[in-house]
């Protein structure tokens, strides 16, 4: 069964160490990543966003997550990334989502507390698990296009507020990293993050997890940041390795051929993630 994030991700930050979340974007790619996890006895959340939702069904990802996960027998979490529309967030509860994002950082204070509490309603009856975001994480992730000047921190006060007032399990505050690959190295405010971390109770979320130094990450699972999306490597080290086999053989018409090297390409990506917030042997 795929299990609410919540109390992963509880034990998780108790234990000091981090769950990667990986953006899935095809059903090839939940099976990678489990087997990733499960060859490092590893407990993971997959995530899709709502294009991928939109492209391969809710109810279908759900199926294929739980079979998956029951194959490889590990602790997995199926998460909404990045959703903006309640009618969305509604779908995937109702298909067997474990866990929802709620991302109405674009709006001012009171109505990003509005929404993530009308998410709140539906969700915690049920056991699943809600992220809401505060400040804007820059970058590009699939529909969510935040301009670099118009990325901004989260302020430490309205994150103690904004949990109190929304009783939010999960929060993910804008502390300095952005979606995709950077340009330079990534301007992490890891005194921010700390003053956060001191301030709420629940486990922090790390967008744009990809291409940061893995000290870095390590740093900030240590103060507190237990959930680690990871979209932009992941998908892009299965790519490479695809196109790779076709620029060595043009002529190549066996599927099982390319998607044997992306699924080798994703799972060593994967675990080297995975490794990364010292998730490893946690099962
Ligand atoms: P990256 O694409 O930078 O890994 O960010 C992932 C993410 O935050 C998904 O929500
Ligand atoms: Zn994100
Ligand atoms: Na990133």
């Amino acid at each position: 069964a795929l299990l609410s994030t919540t109390s992963m991700l509880e034990k998780a930050k108790q234990d000091k160490h981090g769950i990667v979340a990986f953006n899935v974007h095809s059903f090839d790619s939940i099976f990678w990543v489990l087997e990733a996890a499960a060859d490092l006895k590893s407990p993971v959340i997959l995530q899709t966003t709502v294009g991928t939702v939109k492209s391969l069904g809710a109810k279908n990802i759900v199926e294929v997550a739980k079979a998956a996960s029951e194959h490889f027998n590990i602790p997995t979490g199926l998460h909404l990334d990045h959703c903006t529309d309640f009618e969305v967030i509604k779908e995937a509860i109702r298909a067997g989502y474990t866990s929802v994002m709620i991302d109405a950082s674009m709006h001012p204070f009171e109505e990003n507390a509005a929404r993530t509490k009308e998410v709140m309603n539906l969700a915690k009856s049920l056991g699943v698990n809600v992220e809401a975001e505060l400040g804007k994480v820059g970058g590009v992730e699939d529909d969510i296009v935040v301009a670099e000047e118009d990325a901004e921190k989260a302020v430490p006060g309205e994150c103690k507020q904004f949990v109190e007032l929304t009783g939010v399990p999960t929060l993910a505050p804008a502390i300095g990293t952005a979606h995709g690959i950077y340009k330079g190295k990534p301007d992490i405010d890891f005194d921010r993050i700390a003053e956060i971390a001191n301030l709420v109770d629940v486990p922090l979320v790390l967008h744009g997890g990809s291409a940061i130094p893995d000290e870095d990450v390590r740093r900030c699972v240590s103060l507190g940041m237990a959930k680690v999306n990871v979209s932009t490597e992941l998908k892009n080290a299965y790519s490479a390795a695809i196109r790779k086999h076709f620029e060595q053989e043009p002529d190549s018409l066996d599927p099982r051929a390319y998607l044997q090297k992306a699924k080798e390409a994703a799972i060593d990506m994967a675990k080297s993630k995975i490794q990364m917030v010292g998730s490893e042997g946690r099962v």
